[in-house]
């Protein structure tokens, strides 16, 4: 019998501990014989990966950057993510449309009604795919947010590498953004799975791993 593709996002303010723990998911799936696909935003194809240099390292004016963002992402949608789940993978996309109103709308103040008539353009699902959500939108089957205090994040971050256009950002901004991606999760508790980010390595994985044994999607 064919895998239904599921798409799992994951969410959180720079410093919060995604990537072991997306790479870690990975396997698990892959050791259940699932294909995988592993993915991140903004990126994940060559035109994407390019707008991901764009967005991170030069300056622009927020519009720009949401424009750019949206456009990295109608390509990823239409030439990985469509694709991959239409094969049946699970699909591991490190950030999505959450981390730009959670980044763009709250973290820089850009306005929302925007952000969503960009999302209605570029999430619209391709022809005869009912999707999953309610808006007739793709959007992810479920988000991982790794809640994290942004003082706690801005210490793991400290000196760890030359800092791009948002990990140079100070406290304050990461607060606005972490305000953000909690407007998403209570608009949308359903799809949103909240780890406590802040505990050790081992602990979120056990709390990850089990969100999704309990899903039966991985078994225990
Ligand atoms: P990463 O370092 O987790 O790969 O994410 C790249 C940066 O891009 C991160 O600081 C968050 C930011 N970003 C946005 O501002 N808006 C978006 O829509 C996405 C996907 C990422």
């Amino acid at each position: 019998m064919k895998n239904t593709g599921l798409f799992i996002s994951f969410e959180g303010i720079d410093g919060a501990g995604k990537s072991t723990h997306i790479d870690g998911l990975a396997a698990a799936f892959k050791a259940q014989g699932r294909h995988v696909t592993l993915t991140r935003e903004p990126g994940g194809t060559p035109l994407a990966e390019k707008l991901r240099d764009l967005v991170l390292h030069d300056a622009m004016d927020p519009l720009c950057e949401a424009l750019l963002i949206f456009a990295a992402r109608r390509d990823h949608l239409q030439n990985v993510i469509e694709p991959a789940l239409a094969r049946g993978d699970v699909v591991l996309c490190d950030r999505f449309t959450d981390a730009t109103f959670a980044y763009q709308g709250s973290g820089r103040g850009f306005d929302l009604a925007v952000l969503q008539q960009l999302e209605s353009w570029v999430q619209a699902l391709p022809q005869g795919l009912a999707g999953n959500s309610a808006t007739g939108l793709r959007q992810p089957d479920v988000t991982v947010w790794f809640e994290l205090d942004p003082a706690i994040a801005a210490e793991r971050l400290a000196g760890a590498r030359v800092p791009d256009r948002f990990e140079s950002q100070p406290v304050a901004f990461f607060q606005k953004v972490s305000d953000g991606y909690a407007q998403r999760a209570e608009a949308d508790p359903q799809r949103f799975v909240r780890l406590n980010a802040a505990q050790s390595r081992d602990a979120v994985w056990q709390q990850l791993a089990q969100h999704f044994v309990q899903r039966g999607w991985l078994s225990a």
